[in-house]
């Protein structure tokens, strides 16, 4: 694998697709652990998240439900750090366990924002799902449940991973080389 140029900036290698694969399945074998006996609903957040939605929930072996929110807090490639909503939770939680699903943490704000939702929808719980987690950007208190791999405070691109919109379709993850 080389380097590769997306738009204006150029990115290395970060994580194999077999790698990627392996934490998919670590964090489904845990949910699936966890979660026996109940039916959950795995909450998508759109748009970075659908490679990863798609794979784990290949390897979920529950009776579950899925739907999707989309919000969008990044521009280029830094947080804004406001969150917007830009397609809403119409499904009814209310007594459910939400598992939302993330394709990375990064400041956390975009997490508050979906407790905030569901708890005015009075989810029964809720916890988080993540494939990627970078714990020197985090500044919020929500414990993050399920990580696939921690990573530092970079940027990174593919495997639903956005640089402006591109890259989403890379089937493994790069990172910014500057
Ligand atoms: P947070 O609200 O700051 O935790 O950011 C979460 C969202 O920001 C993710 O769902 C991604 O869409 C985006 N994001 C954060 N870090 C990166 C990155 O390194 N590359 C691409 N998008 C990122």
């Amino acid at each position: 694998m080389d380097i590769i140029t997306v738009k204006d900036k150029s990115f290395k290698p970060y994580i194999s697709e077999e790698e990627l694969q392996a934490s998919v399945k670590k964090v489904a074998s845990k949910i699936n652990d966890d979660y026996k006996g109940s039916t959950p609903i795995f909450l998508g957040i759109l748009n970075g998240s659908f490679m990863f939605f798609g794979d784990l929930l290949k390897s979920i072996d529950l009776e579950c439900t899925v739907s999707f929110v989309k919000l969008a807090s990044y521009e280029g490639t830094g947080s804004t750090g406001q969150v917007n909503e830009l397609i809403g939770l119409n499904e009814d939680v209310e007594g459910k366990d939400v598992i939302l699903v993330e394709d990375i943490v990064d400041t956390g704000n975009t997490l508050v924002k979906l407790h905030e939702i569901l708890s005015e929808k009075k989810a029964r719980s809720v916890k988080i799902a993540t494939l990627l987690y970078k714990p020197e950007a985090y500044k919020k208190h929500h414990p993050i449940d399920y990580v696939g791999m921690e990573i530092p405070n970079a940027f990174v691109l593919g495997y639903g991973l956005d640089y402006d919109g591109l890259g989403r379709n890379i089937s493994s993850i790069y990172v910014l080389n500057d």
